[in-house]
């Protein structure tokens, strides 16, 4: 039986055990120049410290414009590096593996970033205005954006990257019939609408080499689980290392039934995924893992080969010792909008129950 402190290799990179840390944006943290700050630093070194396997570090835009927020991080630039470099270098130290997400939010940009680019012209997140449809010739310069930030994550010492191509972001604007309307190469068929994310993995495959570990963050569900499978299985042809499955825009898949485990609907698209990639390539399940004992169960069950932490893990940096060494810890309170979260006050009441004990 595998246990959750069982190392797992994916490529070349050892993870010590199969707790990852989930992207998640600190929204407050970086300036308007994108850089990653102390706070970042100090944030990502401290979960590594307390035993995560595999750190992913937060959404990360490729081009300025591609910000959900304008206080995002990016590696659109070489000055950007260097920040990256001590974030990498500060989870090694700690023993853990790393990579970091690669985000262009696309119809979901920053507004005021002037960047609300898509396969094609549909409603923004401010409906009113209806998103720019790419150009091939803008489709292949925002291809060339990703591998150009990966190359930037490869000098910083990053392990690997992920893409994200989940939660209505651009990659999985390509997948999803209801935003990718288009008939030409990029559009239509489940190759077709898989082919912008599965070029971008080619191009950084050829550039980064066969060692760097290529995860896609990608939609469990498009708009059911069987062609979700199918768009990912063509990101697995192109080279993808490691799944990490979440949600997608569109979600219509009657096989969900009411049925009560102790995971929630978004893990077991995570659980399906793994049914099928078995033996292939390792796939990681996410959402609502907040007690330790789920994480064992998923594991020693067998029914995926990592648990991606979200809240657990921002409530409580040590989370992982909890799930490891049975360590006490402070339960993350569900708040009705994360505390994390955009606009809010970043006062994760369950931190600073730790903190104050
Ligand atoms: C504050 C916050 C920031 C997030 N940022 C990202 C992100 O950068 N990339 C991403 O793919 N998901 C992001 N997510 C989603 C999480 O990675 C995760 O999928 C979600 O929180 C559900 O998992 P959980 O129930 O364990 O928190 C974010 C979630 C939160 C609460």
């Amino acid at each position: 039986m595998t246990r959750v402190g069982d190392k797992i290799t994916i490529n070349k990179t050892v993870i010590r055990n199969r707790l990852t840390m989930a992207p998640t944006v600190k929204f407050d943290f970086a300036g308007p120049d994108g850089k990653a700050t102390d706070k970042h630093i100090d944030h990502y070194r401290e979960r590594a410290e307390h035993g995560c396997g595999l750190i992913c570090v937060e959404a990360t835009a490729v081009t300025p414009g591609g910000r959900f927020g304008q206080m995002h991080m990016g590696l659109w630039d070489d000055d950007q590096i260097e920040g990256h470099k001590i974030i990498a270098s500060a989870c090694h130290e700690a023993g853990a593996a790393v990579i970091i997400q690669l985000n262009h939010a696309g119809l979901n940009s920053d507004p005021s970033l002037g960047e609300q680019v898509a396969p094609s012209a549909v409603p923004t997140r401010n409906e009113e205005v209806l998103s720019k449809e790419m150009t091939i010739d803008e489709i292949h310069k925002m291809q060339e954006s990703f591998t150009s930030a990966a190359i930037r994550a490869k000098k910083a010492g990053y392990d690997g990257v992920q893409l994200h191509g989940c939660h209505g972001y651009l990659i999985n604007q390509f997948m999803s019939k209801k935003t990718n309307l288009r008939t030409d190469e990029y559009g239509g068929s489940i190759e077709n609408r898989a082919r912008f994310g599965a070029e971008i993995i080619r191009m950084i495959r050829k550039e980064c080499g066969d060692d760097f570990l290529i995860s896609v963050r990608t939609a469990g569900v498009e708009p059911d689980v069987a062609t979700a499978i199918k768009l990912s299985e063509q990101f697995v042809k192109a080279g993808c290392d490691y799944l990490q499955v979440s949600t997608g825009i569109e979600w219509d898949d009657p096989s969900f039934t009411e049925e009560e485990k102790p995971y929630n609907h978004i893990c077991e698209l995570g659980v399906r995924f793994h049914d099928h990639f078995k033996g292939r390539v390792p796939v990681s399940c996410v959402n609502g893992i907040y007690e330790p004992e789920q994480a064992r169960y998923l594991i020693e069950n067998d029914l995926v080969d990592t648990v991606d932490l979200g809240k657990a893990i921002l409530a409580d940096p040590a989370f992982c010792e909890a799930v490891l060494e049975d360590a006490p810890y402070v339960k993350c309170y569900c708040c009705p909008r994360c505390q994390y979260g955009p606009g809010m006050p970043h006062k994760c009441p369950a931190e600073i129950k730790r903190t104050s004990k």
